[in-house]
């Protein structure tokens, strides 16, 4: 696969006869458990389809050619949408990144750097002047951590300890836009 091709790569709005290949793309990345995958990613999903969350909820997709279809095929997605701070109000100027994977087959190849890209782009068009990302402390999410860093993402240092589980802690990175 040529991620430089430009015809291979593109982004679009998600749509929901993505949505199968969404949740396998986000189930071989290890990270959740069915029910998780389902009530996290699934019904956040649904609700972009249906409308019933707010129109800055925004879920994307970038394609790639099947190498034996030729068909242009999901090779990865974000979701993202305005942060609620510690009060739960919503920060219109601050937009976290709730989600990004590409498909194992296709990661390494440039897929994640033109998702996080066109992410950037939405956001700061939306009047969002910073990004945040959450992420875990464990090695399943050690190349998430090396990606973000290589985005220019600061890690901060406000690190909480435990909060996915005992031993993995949640590790926040930040940057301005
Ligand atoms: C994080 C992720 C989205 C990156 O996507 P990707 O398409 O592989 O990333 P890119 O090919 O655009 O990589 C850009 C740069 O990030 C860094 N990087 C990406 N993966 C890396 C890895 N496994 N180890 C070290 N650095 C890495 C490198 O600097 C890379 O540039 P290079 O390939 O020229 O060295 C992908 O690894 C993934 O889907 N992981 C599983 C899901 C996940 O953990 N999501 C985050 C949950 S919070």
């Amino acid at each position: 696969m040529d991620a430089s091709d430009a015809s291979t790569r593109s982004c679009r709005d998600v749509q929901e006869s993505d949505l199968s290949a969404l949740l396998n793309i986000a189930h071989d990345t290890g990270l959740f458990t069915p029910d998780e995958l389902d009530e996290l990613l699934g019904d956040t999903l649904r609700g972009i389809f249906r409308g019933t969350l707010s129109k800055e909820h925004r879920a994307r997709v970038v394609l790639q050619e099947s190498s034996i279809s030729g068909i242009l095929e999901p090779a990865g997605w974000t979701y993202f949408a305005p942060s609620d701070d510690d009060n739960d109000d919503l920060r219109m100027d601050v937009y976290e990144l709730y989600w990004i994977g590409v498909s194992h087959k296709a990661q390494r190849s440039g897929f994640g750097s033109i998702l996080l890209n066109d992410c950037e782009t939405l956001v700061r068009e939306a009047g969002g002047l910073k990004l945040v990302i959450r992420t875990s402390s464990t090695p399943a999410t050690s190349a998430a951590r090396a990606f973000y860093a290589d985005k220019g993402y600061e890690q901060s240092n406000t690190i909480v300890s435990d909060y996915y589980g005992p031993g993995d802690d949640q590790v926040t990175f930040i940057k301005s836009l």
